[in-house]
């Protein structure tokens, strides 16, 4: 009798141990410290990670952006990033921290040239307001005005315009148009494919966010507005010079990769195909992508709402949830399941699957954007520059006209696919008017209207026009956010944060 009770008793006891260690291993693997460290270090402290050093450049009053950055790699979220910003049109940050590799070895830099998803797709609206600039498109031209094939299947209505607002009706390919990374690399054999597929809503004008389609059947447009240049190509031979200031096609640069040098800006749509020293080079500074193991997507996915934000958490956006967890729904579909079709490749699981060199070295321009903050930033005020010289380069990319005309909202609507309101340019690029931040209340830059993008995992690269503020934000370790996470937020809030105390200043001296 007494030796059942203390038998019970030593049972309990036990239970309680373990769910005490359970709570604590699970506290301290998924909350105390964030994905990047290793689960030997978050439990006993093994393998300490080194010291955060955060290199570059940042104007006077601008250096608290410094120890912010170093807080994402200090709590395990970060591997390696960049932040650059341009206030009025003078660079105030240009710095990097963390590594590029799981092991520590390799700084990551301001140089350190990184893929940054969907930040591509604003590159590519500002390669399209290039394009009507040159006058060699306009916005309201029907798709099937250059490409008679793309009106089958109730697409014939579809304008460019419609097309970069992700309106285009083809946000997710069938099955059997799915293209492996090597059919990305025939050119006319996928835009057969493409042309093809039907509209995915009987030729109704929806809004549903074409994550890896658009930079396709845009990449198929731009080839025949200009006599078969790619996207890639117009970057290259049209856009890059621009910045660079010199023509890379002439003289002595023509062993080099275009857009390979070691001036300030490089951008680069994938890794073309080129002699193997020369990509080989790109290769080496490449950072590699990393992210979140299946139990970390599943722990942060799957957890309840609730108990994410009482831990200050950011709950995963229903979008993503359903994209990971949801086979053949719209999200999965479009964000996921519409290629590329990793499933012979040697490394399938999202993201290190995107490293592929075959894949790098299609014309992808949704999401194949290599490059880093400098660089992106460089761009996107150029084109923010453009609003108030508007006379083309240097200053500005495209005349002041087709900047404004660019910049116009359109109606928005609620995207199918990201759950969300969406609001949009006329060309195409996303506007952020209720601030950064996955809580409702308190959002970062609040009150200011933003134009650029976010890629998956969560880099942003975005201007404004109030206080003349243009930033990005790369880096390698994928979070499950869409616009930005913590990482970034915290920077931007900081940035708005000292801009509007010096504009204060400055006005109470006048
Ligand atoms: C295109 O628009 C016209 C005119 O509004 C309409 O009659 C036609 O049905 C539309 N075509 C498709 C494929 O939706
Ligand atoms: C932003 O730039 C514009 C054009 O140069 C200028 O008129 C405006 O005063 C600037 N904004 C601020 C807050 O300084």
């Amino acid at each position: 009798m007494q030796e059942d009770a203390v038998g019970g008793l030593t049972a309990a006891m036990a239970l309680v141990i373990a769910a005490l260690v359970t709570v604590v291993v699970v506290y301290r693997c998924f909350f105390r410290y964030g994905p990047v460290l290793s689960t030997g270090f978050k439990l006993f402290g093994i393998n300490k990670p080194p010291f955060a050093t955060v290199v570059g450049y940042t104007a006077p009053d601008f250096e608290t952006l410094r120890d912010l950055l170093k807080v994402g790699f200090e709590s395990g979220d970060d591997l390696g990033c960049q932040f650059a910003a341009y206030v009025d049109g003078i660079l105030v940050a240009d710095i990097a921290t963390g590594f590029t590799d799981r092991s520590f070895t390799v700084p990551y830099t301001q140089d350190t040239l990184q893929l940054v998803f969907s930040t591509s797709k604003v590159i590519t609206c500002f390669v399209f307001m290039h394009l009507v600039n040159t006058n060699r498109l306009a916005l309201s031209d029907l798709m099937s005005k250059y490409w008679p094939e793309f009106a089958a299947g109730n697409k014939a209505n579809v304008t460019i315009g419609d097309f970069l607002a992700h309106r285009g009706g083809v946000a997710y390919l069938d099955k059997e148009r799915v293209p492996t990374p090597e059919d990305l690399l025939d050119l006319d054999s996928l835009a057969s494919k493409l042309a093809e597929q039907p509209h995915n809503f009987d030729g109704k004008t929806v809004s549903a966010y074409h994550a890896v389609t658009r930079g396709w059947y845009l990449n198929e447009i731009v080839r025949r507005v200009t006599s078969g240049k790619t996207v890639r190509d117009i970057m290259y031979e049209e856009i890059l010079p621009l910045i660079n200031e010199r023509d890379l096609e002439s003289g002595e640069d023509k062993e080099k990769l275009p857009g390979e040098s070691s001036e300030a800006f490089q951008f680069h749509y994938g890794i073309p195909l080129a002699p193997a020293h020369v990509a080989k080079k790109i290769h080496a500074t490449k950072a590699q992508l990393d992210g979140y193991s299946f139990v970390q997507k599943a722990f942060y996915g799957l957890s309840p709402r609730r108990l994410l934000l009482a831990l200050k958490q950011y709950p995963v956006p229903p979008s993503l949830i359903k994209a990971y967890f949801s086979k053949g729904s719209i999200q999965n579909l479009a964000l996921m399941a519409s290629g590329p079709d990793f499933s012979k490749r040697p490394v399938r699981d999202n993201p290190w699957c995107y490293n592929d060199p075959v894949l790098l070295a299609s014309s992808s321009p949704s999401f194949s954007g290599i490059t880093n903050a400098r660089s992106l930033v460089r761009l996107a005020e150029l084109v923010r520059n453009s609003g108030k010289n508007g006379n083309g380069s240097p200053q500005g990319l495209v005349s002041r006209a087709v900047f404004e005309e660019s910049l116009k909202p359109i109606v928005p609507m609620e995207d199918k696919v990201l759950l969300k309101m969406f609001e949009l340019t006329q060309c195409g690029l996303g506007m952020q008017k209720i601030g950064f931040g996955a809580f409702d209340t308190g959002r970062v830059g609040e009150g200011l209207v933003w134009y650029g993008g976010a890629g998956t995992g969560g880099s942003v690269l975005y201007f404004e026009l109030e206080y003349n503020i243009t930033f990005c934000f790369t880096m390698n370790f994928l979070h499950l956010q869409s616009t930005g996470d913590k990482r970034s937020w915290r920077l931007i809030e900081e940035l708005v944060r000292i801009v509007k105390l010096k504009k204060m200043e400055e006005n109470s001296r006048k």
